[in-house]
């Protein structure tokens, strides 16, 4: 049993309370390797931001459960060598499908995790997270729950059609789990196509423009728990840039849609208060990766082209701190 604050990790308890005074969200960015989790860090000392660094089943399938633990650790540890010397990083299971691996991550120095019931009827879901609640809570480890259904694939949950939160229900879950947040649905999903094109419009240039998210449903929601911190997943705003760079350079991802900064920045100023994104940083990476390889077909050294990605994931994190999350200037 290792507990996160030995390893220099944070909950989410103050975070959360504090961004939803201040306005602004956490990021939460997953990562896989060593180069986004250098670019989160990087990305996040160099604006002064608290950060969820987040790990899928995906991930720990890929990476190896421990090695992303340690990764985790040793960010703290290199996020005090670039000059922060009170990092605020939070461990985060994404996505967590039941019990057993939110207890395996609390175990091994998580401070946080999401268990994600929301594709199981609603007492299922009351069932599922309170249970996780009681154990995370034995160590002081913040949990989210999940009301309504994303789009989209959620790692080993895969949903064809979204349903929104419904209001009524958050103030009973909450009370009967004893989560710290909840992960809301209002028309964000997972991926790199957030809407089909028919519920899309388009501008002059061919380019999807995407319906808004239901703002009223969030109201809703606030006016039901004043004050409690909401999560939004499925929250990359899928930049065209990146999507033009990686068909310019051979890739094919049509229909390619995300949510708007401007909604997003919307959102940060209410109460939601931690901002999932994933996808942006693939695109960002994959649009850097082929640019190099498409330019420079000799290159054979992995370094020459995870570099300039990691670089070029580290400008997006930025951006999106100061620009979209307001987290900035917040440590
Ligand atoms: O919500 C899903 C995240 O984007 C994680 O994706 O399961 O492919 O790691 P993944
Ligand atoms: P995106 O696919 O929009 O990046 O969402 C990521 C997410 O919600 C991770 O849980
Ligand atoms: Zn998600």
């Amino acid at each position: 049993m290792i507990n996160y604050k030995d390893l220099g990790l944070v909950n989410t308890r103050e975070m959360f309370a504090k961004a939803i005074k201040g306005g602004y969200a956490i990021p939460a960015y997953n990562f896989n390797n060593m180069e986004q989790m250098q670019a989160i860090i990087q990305a996040c000392v160099e604006t002064k931001s608290p950060v969820i660094l987040q790990v899928s089943a995906g991930a720990r399938k890929y990476a190896n459960p421990t090695l992303l633990r340690y990764m985790a650790q040793g960010a703290v540890e290199y996020a005090k060598e670039l000059g922060c010397p009170n990092p605020q990083i939070v461990l985060h299971l994404d996505h967590g499908a039941d019990f057993d691996i939110c207890k395996s991550c609390v175990d091994m120095g998580f401070s946080s995790v999401m268990i994600d019931g929301s594709s199981l009827p609603y007492e299922e879901n009351v069932a599922v997270t309170k249970k996780v609640v009681e154990y995370a809570h034995k160590y002081d480890v913040t949990v989210e729950g999940e009301l309504g259904v994303l789009a989209g694939v959620e790692d080993d949950v895969a949903a064809e059609e979204s349903h929104y939160t419904k209001p009524e229900e958050v103030q009973d879950f909450v009370k009967k789990t004893g989560v710290d947040s909840l992960a809301i649905s209002i028309g964000t999903s997972h991926g790199r196509c957030k809407f089909k094109p028919e519920q899309c419009t388009r501008n002059a240039d061919g380019v999807l423009i995407p319906p808004p998210l239901a703002f009223d449903v969030l109201a809703e929601i606030e006016k039901k728990l004043p004050g409690f911190p909401i999560v939004l997943h499925g929250s990359s705003s899928v930049p065209q840039e990146y999507v033009r760079t990686i068909e310019q350079y051979g890739g094919k991802i049509p229909d390619s849609v995300g949510i708007p900064e401007e909604q997003l920045r919307k959102a940060a100023k209410s109460a939601v208060c931690k901002i999932n994104i994933d996808s942006d940083g693939r695109l960002a990476m994959t649009a850097a990766v082929r640019k190099v390889l498409a330019e420079q077909p000799g290159e054979f050294d992995p370094r020459k082209y995870l570099g300039p990605a990691r670089e070029e994931l580290k400008k997006m994190y930025a951006r999106k701190n100061i620009e979209v999350l307001g987290s900035a200037n917040q440590l």
